[in-house]
């Protein structure tokens, strides 16, 4: 598994699934979220009603990923995940491996061989970008190694600022 740094907006990235740093309700809302549903267009709320009528009737939970279609966007899927809430005086770090993990999964259930991901849980969710890119670093290396390795050729950070691409640039260089 290939992994690439990119500094731009998620929504114009060419790859099989692009990941979305969602809320558990699937309805929508700021940041990456915000410009995937105005971009993707009504077809990503749609798929997101119906999975809420289905098999998260209470949402989908912290951790977790699911895939609809990307719409208009230049993919095939939107991966959903929810990324946790940082909190200063309980480690929820486990939870944030576990989109990137859970993502990859549901990538590999599709087929996709190119993910791009967002720094998720970094906007509005507050968590620390250098704290952050170490998490989904490793977890991401994690997934893409071992016996039961995710099959995914690409995958791709996609960094909004200058400043989030030079500290997921650092964190991959101190991993070696
Ligand atoms: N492309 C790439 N990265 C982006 C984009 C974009 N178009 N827009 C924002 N970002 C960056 C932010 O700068 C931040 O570093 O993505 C990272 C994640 O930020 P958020 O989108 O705010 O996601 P998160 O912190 O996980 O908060 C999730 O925000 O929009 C709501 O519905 C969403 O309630 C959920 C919460």
């Amino acid at each position: 598994m290939k992994i690439i740094l990119a500094e731009g907006d998620i929504t114009e990235q060419s790859v099989d699934a692009i990941v979305n740093a969602a809320n558990s309700s699937l309805m929508g809302g700021g940041g990456v979220d915000g410009a995937i549903h105005r971009r993707g267009g009504p077809e990503i709320l749609e798929e997101c009603r119906a999975l809420r009528a289905s098999r998260y009737g209470k949402g989908l939970p912290t951790g977790q990923a699911v895939a609809t279609t990307a719409g208009r966007l230049p993919a095939r899927w939107v991966i959903h995940t929810v990324g946790p809430v940082y909190s200063r005086s309980e480690d929820r770090s486990h939870l944030l491996a576990s989109c990137y993990r859970e993502s990859l999964h549901v990538a590999d259930s599709l087929g996709a061989a190119t993910v791009a991901f967002p720094a998720v849980s970094t906007g509005i969710y507050r968590w620390p970008m250098e704290d952050a890119a170490r998490i989904a670093l490793s977890a991401v290396r994690q997934a893409g190694s071992g016996v039961a390795q995710s099959a995914v050729r690409e995958v791709r950070f996609v960094l909004f600022n200058p400043g989030a691409y030079a500290v997921f640039e650092r964190a991959l260089e101190q991993m070696g």
